[in-house]
C-alpha cells in the first residue's frame, strides 16, 4: 500500500512539475564525439574522469603521485592547483601521455572575484542589480582564467534565512525571487554565451540543495523541510541557473529529510535531471561522499560510493570512494557500466563545451590584467551600490569633505578583513582601505584604531581614540567582524559586534560628537544595544578591494548609498530564523494586542494576554525589514493603479505607481512589488517579492513606474506537488521595502 502511494506520488511529481519540458535532455553537438571517446576508454579511465583531485587551497607543492595518476588517466579534474607550472605540466601529461589524451579541468573557489575582489555575495545581493553581478563574475572569470582556472565553485544559491549561519555571507540572501534573478546573472557573467571562450569559466550552482536551511544556522546541520517548501523556496534559484546554462551543480553537505544530498536519488535524478533537464555534471562537495558514513547513511566507503553512484553523482570531490570501489561495484552489478558511462558523458560534455579538447592549455599571453583600472572601477561601483544606509539621524550623512573626521575602529584599516570570506587569491597589498582612501583624498582626519581587531577586548587603545574623537567634528567608527567570523563553518550564536566594540562606542558617545557606525561584516550584526548611541549606520558588508574609496565617496556624498537589505535584519539573534515571507499562522502577531514583557502585570493570570505568535521581549518585527535602505533623499509613492480588478490565467496585470523624489538631492529608489495569495490549497506566505525596479529621480522629479505580472508569477507547488496558480483574491503592494507600501488587491479567475 505504502509503495503504491509513493509510486503514485512520484509519478504525480514528475508529471505535474515538468512544465512543458522536452522529453530528452538538451544534449548538444558533441554527443557522437563523446560516445566515440567513451568506446575507447578503459574502465579505469572512465573512473578516472569522475575523480576531482585537490590539494588544500594553501598548498604550494604538487604531490608526485598525482602526476602519475594523470598519466594513467586516473584524474578528471583538479582543484586548487595554483602554481602555473604545475597547471601546465599536469595538462601536458593528460594530453600527451594519458591513454586517450582527455584534458583536465582546473577548478577553484572564485566566489566574489579572483584578484580584484568584489563585495561578498551577500553584499552583491544588496545591490539588487543583475548587471553588477554579471559584470563582477565576468571580471572574476577573466582574471581567474589567466591562472588556468576554467571552473569555479560558484555561485552559491542557497537561500539563507538565519544570520547566525556563517555562509549567509556567500548567499544571495533570504528571497527566492531575488536569488533567481541574481543566479542567472552569475551564470551569464562566469560563462558568457560561449563556454569555449578561454576567458570564461564553467560555473557550479551550489549547494544543491537547502544547505542554508540548517537547524539553528549551524553549518552542515540537519535539514527538514516539506517538498512544497523545497520547491517553492529553495529550488527556483537552481532552476534559473540551469536554464541559464550552468555547466555544473555541486551537491550539498547536508541531509534533507534524512537523506544526504550527495546520495539523494530523488533530488539528483528525478528533480535535477528529469525536471530541470540539467545536462552538465554534478560534483560532490569536499568529501561529502564519504561524509555519508558520519551521517549514518552509508556503512563504509564502498557503500558511500555505491549510494552516490546510484543517486547519479557524476564527480567526486577529494574523497576516493569512486576511485577505490567503483570497479568492484560494477563487477558486483551494484552499479552498472551504463551508469558510469553516463557520468563520463556528462563530464566530457562540459570539457567539450569548454573547448578544452581544441584548446587545453593556459594561454600564457593572457595575463588576466589583475587589478586593472577597469576591474577596480567595477569593484568600486559594486561596493558603492552594495552599501545600505540603515540610519541617518538629522541627515548627518553625507558629511562635508571639509569636516574634521576621527577615524576609529578595527576595520578602518584592515586590508585582509575587508576582503571577506573566500578571498584566497586577492592580495591584501592591493586593498584600498578607508584609511588609505582618506589619506589619498588628503582629507582632514586623525586615526586611532581603538581596538586592534574586531574581537579585541583590551581597552588599551580607548584613550587615544577618545582623544582624537574629542577634537573632531564627527566620529567614523569602522566596526564589524573580521573575515574569518563568517563563511564556512563559522556560525555565531550571538551576532552582536564582537570584542569591546560596543564598549568603545559607548565611551566615544560620551564625547558628545556625532558617531557614524560603518559596519563591515559577513552578516547582519545586531546593533540594538548601541544604535541609540549612533547618529548614522551604514552597512558595507565586506566590500572587497575597493571598499575604502567606495565608502569615502558614500560618506561624503560624492556617491549615494544605493543598497537595500537582501535579508531581514534582526533585533536579536533570538529572533532567528527570520524572514519576511513567513506564514500568517492561526494567531498572527498584531501590534494592537501585543503586550511586551515589561507591561505584563505581576502575578498575571495565565492567559495569552492578547499575545500571539511572537516574542515577549523582541516582538515580531525585525530591526530593519527585507528590502530596506535609506538614501540621501526621500521618495513618495502615490497614485497606484491596476489595469484590471480581475485577471484571467495567462493575462497580464499592469500595475502603475508614481514615485516622486521629495528631497533635495537626486537619488535612486528601488521600487519593490509584493503579493499575497490570501487563500491557498496550502497556506501561503504573508508577502512575496515578485518584481523590482531601480528608478533614478532628480530632486523634485516624478516618474510613473509600471510592472506586469501574470498568473505565472502566482504559481506555487502545493501538497500534491502540483505547480499552479490558484483562483482567488490577492493583495498587492508596491513600496520601498517588505514592511511598507501602497496596497491594492485583485482577483485571479479561470
Ligand atoms: C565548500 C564548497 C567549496 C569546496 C571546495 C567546501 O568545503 O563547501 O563550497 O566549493 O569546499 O573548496
Amino acid at each position: 500500500m505504502k509503495k503504491i502511494f509513493f509510486l503514485l506520488l512520484f509519478s504525480l511529481t514528475l508529471v505535474s512539475c515538468k512544465e512543458n519540458k522536452p522529453k530528452l535532455l538538451k544534449y548538444g553537438a558533441y554527443e557522437n564525439k563523446i560516445d566515440a571517446l567513451i568506446s575507447k576508454m578503459t574502465l579505469e579511465e572512465k573512473i578516472g574522469q569522475t575523480n576531482l583531485r585537490g590539494v588544500s587551497s594553501r598548498a604550494k607543492i604538487l604531490p608526485e603521485d598525482l602526476k602519475e595518476s594523470v598519466k594513467n588517466g586516473n584524474v578528471g579534474a583538479f582543484l586548487n592547483i595554483m602554481n602555473l607550472d604545475y597547471v601546465d605540466e599536469l595538462q601536458r601529461l593528460a594530453i600527451e601521455e594519458s591513454p586517450n589524451g582527455i584534458p583536465l579541468i582546473f577548478g577553484r573557489d572564485v566566489i566574489h572575484g579572483f584578484k580584484t575582489l568584489f563585495p561578498i555575495p551577500l553584499g552583491l545581493a544588496a545591490t539588487w542589480d543583475a548587471q553588477i553581478v554579471e559584470k563582477s563574475s565576468e571580471i572574476a572569470a577573466f582574471e581567474a582564467s589567466a591562472a588556468g582556472i576554467r571552473w569555479t565553485f560558484a555561485p552559491m544559491l542557497d537561500i539563507a534565512r538565519d544570520s547566525r549561519w556563517g555562509r549567509i555571507a556567500e548567499s544571495p540572501g533570504e528571497d527566492t525571487y531575488l536569488a533567481t534573478i541574481l543566479g542567472e546573472a552569475y551564470i551569464k557573467g562566469f560563462q558568457g554565451d560561449d563556454l569555449s571562450n578561454p576567458h570564461r569559466i564553467a560555473a557550479s550552482a551550489k549547494h544543491y540543495i537547502a544547505y542554508g536551511a540548517a537547524i539553528g544556522g549551524r553549518d552542515y546541520n540537519t535539514v527538514n523541510l516539506s517538498e512544497p517548501l523545497l520547491r517553492n523556496v529553495y529550488l527556483p534559484p537552481f532552476k534559473s541557473a540551469i536554464d541559464a546554462g550552468a555547466a555544473t551543480v555541486m551537491s550539498s553537505f547536508n541531509e534533507i529529510n534524512g537523506i544526504p544530498a550527495t546520495g539523494n536519488e530523488f533530488l539528483l535524478k528525478d528533480v535535477l535531471r528529469g525536471e530541470l533537464q540539467f545536462d552538465g555534471f554534478v560534483v560532490s562537495d569536499w568529501d561529502s561522499v564519504i561524509e555519508m558514513i558520519e551521517h549514518g547513511f552509508a556503512r563504509d566507503e564502498k557503500h558511500a560510493g555505491e549510494l552516490a553512484a546510484k543517486a547519479g553523482l557524476d564527480m567526486e570531490m577529494t574523497s576516493e570512494a569512486y576511485e577505490n570501489h567503483l570497479k568492484e561495484l560494477i563487477k558486483e552489478n551494484k552499479v552498472t557500466i551504463e551508469e558510469l558511462n553516463e557520468f563520463v558523458r556528462n563530464i566530457l560534455r562540459i570539457k567539450f563545451r569548454l573547448g578544452l579538447f581544441e584548446n587545453p592549455y593556459r594561454n600564457k599571453k593572457h595575463t588576466g590584467n589583475f587589478y586593472a583600472e577597469k576591474h577596480l572601477k567595477e569593484a568600486k561601483k559594486a561596493a558603492i551600490e552594495s552599501t545600505v544606509l540603515l540610519k541617518n539621524k538629522n541627515s548627518i550623512l553625507p558629511i562635508s569633505t571639509k569636516a574634521k573626521v576621527a577615524i576609529i575602529g578595527p576595520l578602518a584599516n584592515a586590508p585582509h578583513e575587508q576582503l571577506g570570506t573566500w578571498a584566497f587569491d586577492g592580495e591584501k597589498e592591493h586593498t584600498n582601505t578607508p584609511l588609505l582612501a582618506y589619506k589619498n583624498a588628503n582629507a582632514n582626519f586623525k586615526f586611532a584604531k581603538g581596538l586592534t581587531h574586531s574581537r579585541d577586548i583590551s581597552k588599551k587603545g580607548f584613550k587615544k581614540a577618545i582623544e582624537i574623537a574629542k577634537k573632531s567634528d564627527v566620529i567614523l567608527f569602522f566596526g564589524g567582524e573580521e573575515a574569518i567570523l563568517s563563511g564556512e563553518a563559522h556560525s555565531r550564536a550571538n551576532i552582536d559586534l564582537p570584542g569591546a566594540q560596543e564598549e568603545l562606542i559607548n565611551e566615544l558617545a560620551k564625547t558628545g560628537k556625532p558617531i557614524v557606525l560603518v559596519i563591515m561584516a559577513g552578516r547582519p550584526i545586531t546593533i540594538t544595544n548601541i544604535i541609540e548611541k549612533t547618529d548614522a549606520v551604514l552597512m558595507a558588508w565586506h566590500p572587497g578591494t575597493m571598499g575604502g574609496e567606495a565608502l569615502y565617496e558614500v560618506l561624503h556624498g560624492i556617491k549615494s548609498p544605493e543598497g537595500r537589505l537582501p535579508v531581514s535584519w534582526p533585533k536579536t539573534a533570538g529572533q532567528l530564523p527570520f524572514f519576511y515571507n513567513h506564514k500568517n499562522t492561526g494567531r498572527p502577531a498584531d501590534s494592537t494586542s501585543f503586550i511586551p514583557m515589561e507591561k505584563i502585570p505581576i502575578a498575571a493570570w495565565q492567559s495569552s494576554l492578547g499575545n500571539d505568535s511572537h516574542y515577549l521581549d523582541a516582538g515580531f518585527t525585525p530591526h530593519f525589514p527585507f528590502g530596506f535602505g535609506l538614501t540621501y533623499t526621500s521618495f513618495n509613492y502615490s497614485d497606484m493603479s491596476i489595469s484590471k480588478n480581475t485577471i484571467h490565467f495567462n493575462e497580464d496585470l499592469e500595475v502603475k505607481v508614481s514615485i516622486k523624489n521629495t528631497g533635495e538631492k537626486d537619488g535612486k529608489e528601488l521600487v519593490q512589488l509584493y503579493v499575497q495569495d490570501l487563500v491557498g490549497s496550502i497556506t501561503r506566505p504573508v508577502k512575496e517579492l515578485k518584481r523590482f525596479k531601480h528608478v533614478f529621480l532628480k530632486s523634485g522629479e516624478t516618474k510613473e513606474i509600471s510592472f506586469k505580472i501574470s498568473s505565472k508569477d502566482l504559481e506555487f507547488v502545493n501538497h500534491k506537488i502540483i505547480k499552479a496558480a490558484e483562483e482567488g483574491t490577492f493583495n498587492l503592494w508596491v513600496g520601498p521595502n517588505a514592511a511598507q507600501g501602497l496596497k491594492t488587491s485583485f482577483i485571479l479567475q479561470k
